[in-house]
């Protein structure tokens, strides 16, 4: 199976269609974004005009001299309509990755970054019984459209619905809910960030392994698996048992499903502590990003060595990321990340890849233009690029040169 892996180590970084190319406006987040009142704090709106502007994008990535670049490809945009398939939408996937490949540049394929179309979302997202097929169906037709993808990652942390859910129903008022399933057409759980915990383990393991047929069908030489997200886990004293359950619920069941796949893509931004009390939250004495998350580079290499520990399954990092205005803290962040990661090699896990989070400063869903987790920032109505300084900390490790 991991002779489908690109043979060389993948050096890249990660956007999310929905979070950079803007007017996504046949899928369920844009409708949320509009509702009365909403759930988001601004909408996404141009976001960064990724879908006009990738070339100049990826010309970026290229300049740093990175071998990989992961994107989305938005269903929301192919299949608008049901059984309405856009071949210009994938037409311009199509360039996507022709322009990747063209500078040398593994294209990286999510076929599902948390928004789908709307038609869909009308049926249940995820909850449809007719989804797993309905997922096929599209990573089928998205294979089959792009030539020379590396790696394709079905669904971009399949698990996250599972952790997060709780806490996003909880900040979800009376009057937010009801707008946003007013314009939705179906419950809350429709959209993917409020999805039920047991529809993630039964139609949601069913769409991963749907699509990974699929795929396998249509382009056996690709490699296919899904993304989690997973923090590293700590436990205060007498938190151990909560820290456990934490793994063994929210983790280990897709890293068992993921046995099957050619890799795990890993998604780790920081360490969450248990405490006795069995709550949750920042280390004692640690210091804590925009987003209120335990600034923790080594988080990554932690995890990278526990799930060696136990699975065999090749690992990816789909996403590591600073996120935070100090540019030097995210040049400092990235190099220690990628020195855990390297630790954790010498350990002996077995790790294909660092793709840092993000390429730009983007759309962070609920929370807007605010946080900025990006390499390049974007400036201006005319949503010029600027590369910080830390794009060349990542740079230089993947010329060999850094730390
Ligand atoms: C998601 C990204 C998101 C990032 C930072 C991941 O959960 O895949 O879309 O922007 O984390 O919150």
């Amino acid at each position: 199976m991991t002779g489908r892996l690109p043979p060389r180590f993948l050096w890249g970084t990660a956007t999310a269609a929905h979070q950079v190319e803007g007017n996504n406006v046949h899928s369920d987040c844009w409708a949320l974004e509009h509702a009365q009142p909403s759930l988001f704090l601004e909408p996404s709106g141009d976001a960064a005009d990724h879908y006009h502007r990738y070339a100049e994008d990826i010309a970026i990535v290229a300049g740093l001299g990175l071998n990989a670049y992961r994107f989305s490809v938005e269903w929301a945009r192919v299949e608008p309509e049901r059984g309405h398939v856009s071949e210009a939408a994938l037409d311009h996937y199509r360039r996507m990755a022709d322009a990747c490949l063209s500078r040398g540049i593994a294209p990286v394929v999510t076929l599902h970054h948390f928004t789908q179309p709307r038609w869909l979302a009308r049926l249940g997202g995820l909850a449809a019984p007719e989804f797993p097929q309905l997922f096929a169906e599209q990573a089928a037709r998205v294979v089959r459209a792009l030539d020379g993808i590396a790696l394709v990652c079905t669904i971009n942390e399949l698990n996250l619905p599972a952790i997060a859910a709780p806490y996003f129903r909880g900040r979800a008022t009376a009057e937010q809910r009801a707008a946003a399933e007013r314009v939705l057409g179906a419950p809350l759980s429709a959209f993917f960030l409020h999805v039920d915990e047991e529809v993630i383990f039964g139609n949601g393991l069913a769409a991963h392994r749907a699509a990974r047929a699929a795929v396998r069908a249509e382009r056996p030489g690709v490699a296919v698996g899904m993304t989690l997200a997973i923090s590293e886990e700590d436990a205060e004293p007498g938190g151990e048992a909560f820290r456990d359950r934490r793994r063994e619920t929210y983790y280990a069941p897709f890293l068992d499903a993921a046995r099957e796949d050619d890799f795990v893509g890993v998604q780790t931004y920081s360490r969450m502590t248990s405490r006795a009390d069995g709550s949750v939250g920042l280390y004692p004495g640690s210091v804590a990003t925009t987003m209120g998350w335990e600034d923790r580079p080594e988080a990554i290499g932690a995890v990278c060595e526990w799930i060696a520990g136990r699975w065999d399954v090749p690992i990816i990092v789909t996403e590591n990321g600073y996120v935070g205005g100090d540019d030097a803290r995210r040049g400092i962040f990235i190099a220690a990340a990628v020195a855990g990661v390297r630790r954790a090699m010498a350990g002996g896990a077995d790790v294909r890849g660092y793709l840092y989070w993000s390429l730009l400063d983007n759309f962070e869903w609920m929370l807007g233009y605010g946080q900025r987790f990006g390499l390049v920032s974007v400036e201006g109505p005319r949503r010029e690029r600027r590369v910080k300084a830390s794009a060349a900390v990542l740079a230089a490790l993947a010329a060999g040169e850094g730390a």
